[in-house]
């Protein structure tokens, strides 16, 4: 039986479909700490080229395809390629990243949520710096028990909104989620810069140190422009596969990817001026936000409900990156196999929590079981993102750009775009 396939309500459901899927952790977590650790402005600048040369047109790329074909990313490069293996292989990885990236990923979206349950419980109030509250972060994230529990209530989160369907459950949750995210950020930068000294940490974002540039932080700012852009996999190709033809992707791309840069920077400002007025040291990496935010706010007014308010805002960023993964992996087995999308999204929940045990495991009792020196989470997190991503964006572009071929994609590009700069239509 062929089931019609859903389409998003709205072009702004879409939009914020779409970018709730960019930003996340990357946004909010670590790109502060990358901007820190690579020369602060210097690498901005770098990172805005490599989004806007390459994030952007592989945006538009993947968005394409899914348009097109209407299918999920097997299923669209069966269906463009004319059935050719290798260009099926190419989506059946993306398949396979979406489900090692959401296992590892959950798992610290597990930890935030639990930080909003500790905000609440006031667990951070007595400390006064780092290190003690590093202390709390290891002791909890070395119980099994916390840390496997917030693993698996994330995904429940998660699968309850994939099982709702598109609108109902992606479009709904996100045209809510998106713009109180917005509005919760814009009130921590204002809390954070109007702070008695934050003018140094405004200072040491936009202090540009070029000689911290090198080809390794070259390929550290693109990397980032791609998990950031949830590109390489077929997530947004998944995404766009709901979009109608009436409408004008490379307007929504440039949307989707100047929401996502804009999230990343005022993370920056939220994050960095209030360090550095707190007298706290920025050098803190990972880190960051699970052990020097959580004594920062003890030193703010207000602090106890500004506290929950960033992990809360924390959670929703990252509840908006995990539905995109897992629908991904859901529409693969709805479309291929058949299945009703609310068994499959309630088992394919099921099979990445057990995939992800092993990464959370990694923070509780087996740190010391590595393979090539790395940590199960650390060992899936450099496979997925470091491997298959950035491999999956350039089999993307091969696919568009040279094997369907720029000349018979571009009419499908324009389906819905009246004006498109240094086009012809009328060939
Ligand atoms: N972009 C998200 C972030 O910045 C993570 C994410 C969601 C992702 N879906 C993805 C990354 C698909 C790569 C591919 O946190």
């Amino acid at each position: 039986m062929e089931i019609k396939r859903e389409q998003w309500g709205s072009r702004l459901g879409f939009i914020l479909a779409a970018a709730g899927s960019a930003v996340g952790l990357g946004n909010i977590w670590k790109f502060p700490y990358l901007v820190g650790e690579n020369g602060g402005a210097a690498f901005i600048v770098l990172y805005l080229i490599c989004i806007v040369l390459v994030g952007l047109p592989v945006v538009i790329a993947e968005i394409l395809i899914g348009r097109t074909a209407q299918k999920n990313p097997v299923g669209s490069f069966r269906e463009l390629s004319k059935g050719n293996p290798f260009w099926i292989a190419v989506g059946g990885l993306g398949v396979i990243t979406g489900f090692l990236i959401l296992s590892y990923y959950n798992v610290i979206a597990g930890w935030s949520l639990g930080y909003v349950i500790e905000s609440i419980k006031g667990s951070f109030r007595q400390f006064n710096d780092p290190e003690s509250a590093g202390q709390l972060f290891n002791s909890l994230s070395s119980q099994p028990y916390w840390t496997l529990t917030f693993h698996a209530a994330f995904m429940i989160l998660t699968v309850a909104i994939i099982y709702a369907g598109v609108t109902k459950g992606i479009e709904r949750a996100s045209k809510f989620m998106m713009p109180m995210l917005l509005f919760l950020i814009i009130v921590l930068v204002i809390r954070g810069i109007t702070l008695n000294g934050a003018g140094e940490g405004v200072r040491y974002l936009l202090k540009a140190d070029f000689s911290a540039i090198s080809g390794k932080t070259f390929m550290i700012a693109l990397g980032q422009a791609f998990f950031s852009l949830s590109l390489g996999m077929g997530a947004l190709l998944t995404y766009g596969s709901y979009m109608s033809k009436n409408e004008n992707i490379p307007n929504s791309a440039l949307s989707i990817v100047f929401l996502d840069t804009l999230i990343a920077i005022l993370a920056g400002f939220m994050i960095f001026p209030a360090v550095f007025a707190m007298g706290l040291k920025p050098a803190q990496g990972p880190s960051l936000i699970f052990n020097v935010l959580p004594v920062m706010f003890n030193a703010i007014p207000g602090g106890y409900i500004f506290r929950i308010v960033f992990f809360l805002l924390l959670s929703m960023a990252a509840l908006t990156s995990t539905i995109s993964l897992l629908e991904v992996i859901t529409t693969f087995v709805v479309d291929e196999f058949n299945f009703s999308r609310k068994k499959v999204s309630v088992i394919l929940g099921g099979i990445v929590f057990l995939i992800g045990v092993p990464s959370a495991m990694s923070f509780c009792g087996w740190q010391k079981f590595t393979i090539f020196g790395l940590t199960c989470f650390g060992l899936v997190d450099f496979i997925s993102a470091n491997i298959f991503l950035p491999l999956g964006g350039i089999f993307i572009a091969l696919f568009v750009g040279w094997f369907w071929g720029t000349r018979k994609a571009l009419p499908y590009l324009l389906e819905g775009t009246k004006n498109f700069p240094g086009v012809i239509t009328a060939t």
